[in-house]
């Protein structure tokens, strides 16, 4: 039988529960995939009572809804908060008695599931004294295995701030908990539309023929966002672009379109086949400066939170390169901005030859895989114009209600399938890569382009 499961949200009242989780939540207790009697617990250090932090719930998911009618009275009831300092050995003590306290009112030995919705500069804090406090030992000594209660811990991207500082913080978490309570998440990989990828390569003969340097000239990999830093400048400008995405989502990207075959579609051999790819991508061209380009939106040193002298990157582009048989010599372009002319994500693969045939994987605002091409022109010549064949998921409910990758975040952990996080290995190798280019990063100028700029020169 399932347990009830209690999800305690660490930074409950920031921006990453009000914009992605709590909607996330709310979709899976609506499609009743949450186990029944789920309680979620906020844990921040606002004065919140119950009451506010289920409006605060309310709002968000208000805002989601666009005017839409919405009916979240039953969801919110399930929400409670406990009010506490992360870095206070106390606030986790009361914490654990405020937990337990859940579980003996209810009659229950609920599972738990910590989510680390917290700057990263707080993981190794939070992790000291979650296991300091014995939070993360499942409840309820002396019940059968069988009916012991889980503890998972989810953790949020960056992790780390460097090569040398993620291999630290992945020493401390692997001496607190074991591999198989850790959930790394990259909500990137939970996405359908990136999932498709893999199934899209490994499936079609037509394409995975030409995925070599012989046919391809060029892929790239894009994340524009129209948003500027919102609400997260302090957040934001501690950590910068690279760190944000460019460690993570925009490496995972990569991962899937350049990894040879896994030995099998398990977790474990998928994990194998993204690290090991992750481990060859290096920086095209000779210096740094030849493959790199950082950029900060005019106006971003305004923005709350952010240091009015900030020199922090809200835009890249890297050349980089995979060193391998498969792709030596093929540029793979990254790129990301912030307060850019259109919100879009997309990897375009470019086949040699004129005129050129591109593959799209489009991950937003459409959900979508298609092949630029070229036909005739009615009419008397032969004039040919491009045309595209696409397939779009847009039309698939189940794809448009994951589209958001959290609610697949959450349920994977809930099931304890780790396939859509990140492993140690592969989080070491994008490190190692990032490091690479942060090692001369502050030394490049810093080119500050118009907010809604197309690109950034
Ligand atoms: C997050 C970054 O990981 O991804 C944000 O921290 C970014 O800065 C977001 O806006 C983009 O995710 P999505 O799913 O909205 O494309």
């Amino acid at each position: 039988m399932q347990k009830p499961l209690t999800i305690i949200v660490f930074g409950a009242t920031g921006d990453l529960f009000s914009t992605k989780l709590a909607p996330a939540l709310f979709d899976l207790h609506q499609k009743k995939l949450l186990p029944e009697g789920t309680e979620i617990v906020g844990f921040s250090r606002k004065p919140f009572l119950n009451d506010q932090f289920r409006a605060f719930i309310q709002n968000a998911l208000a805002v989601r809804a666009k005017g839409a009618a919405l009916e979240p009275e039953e969801f919110v009831a399930r929400a409670r908060y406990h009010q506490g300092n992360l870095t206070e050995a106390e606030s986790y003590t009361s914490l654990g008695k405020f937990l337990a306290e859940r579980d003996e009112s209810r009659g229950v030995c609920s599972d738990k599931l910590f989510y680390l919705a917290v700057p990263p500069n707080l993981y190794e804090t939070v992790f000291r004294e979650l296991a300091a406090s014995g939070l993360a030992i499942p409840c309820a000594p002396g019940i059968p295995d069988e009916e012991k209660a889980w503890t998972r811990v989810l953790v949020e991207k960056p992790f780390g701030s460097d090569e040398c500082e993620a291999a630290r913080l992945d020493k401390v978490l692997g001496s607190l908990f074991e591999e198989s309570q850790i959930f790394r998440i990259d909500h990137y990989l939970a996405k359908e539309a990136v999932q498709n990828i893999i199934s899209f390569r490994f499936s079609n003969p037509l394409f995975e023929s030409l995925w070599n340097r012989e046919h391809i000239e060029r892929v790239e990999i894009v994340m524009h966002e129209a948003g500027g830093v919102g609400e997260r400048g302090a957040f934001y400008d501690s950590v910068g672009a690279l760190r944000d995405v460019g460690q993570n989502h925009i490496l995972q990207m990569l991962a899937l379109v350049a990894m040879e075959k896994p030995a099998s579609f398990d977790a474990k051999a998928i994990r194998a086949a993204r690290q090991e790819v992750l481990g060859k991508v290096a920086r095209d061209g000779d210096s740094l400066a030849d493959s790199v380009v950082r950029g900060q939106y005019e106006g971003y040193q305004n923005e709350r939170g952010v240091a009015p002298d900030s020199r922090t990157e809200t835009y890249f582009r890297i050349i980089a390169g995979v060193k391998n048989n498969r792709w030596k010599g093929v540029p793979f372009v990254l790129e990301s901005g912030k307060a850019l002319a259109e919100s879009r994500v997309f990897i375009a693969v470019l086949f040699k030859g004129e005129p050129q045939n591109v593959l799209s994987f489009n991950i937003s605002p459409t959900e979508e895989i298609s092949v630029g091409f070229f036909a005739k022109r009615a009419g008397f010549g032969f004039e040919v114009e491009p045309k595209r064949l696409a397939f779009s998921f847009s039309g698939d409910p189940l794809a448009a209600a994951l589209s958001g990758g959290y609610e697949r975040v959450l349920m994977d952990c809930i099931r304890g399938d780790q396939t859509l996080f990140a492993s140690t290995g592969e989080v070491k190798a994008q490190w190692k890569f990032i490091t690479s280019i942060l090692e001369g990063w502050g030394k490049l100028p810093l080119k500050l382009y118009k907010k809604g700029s197309r690109e950034v020169v």
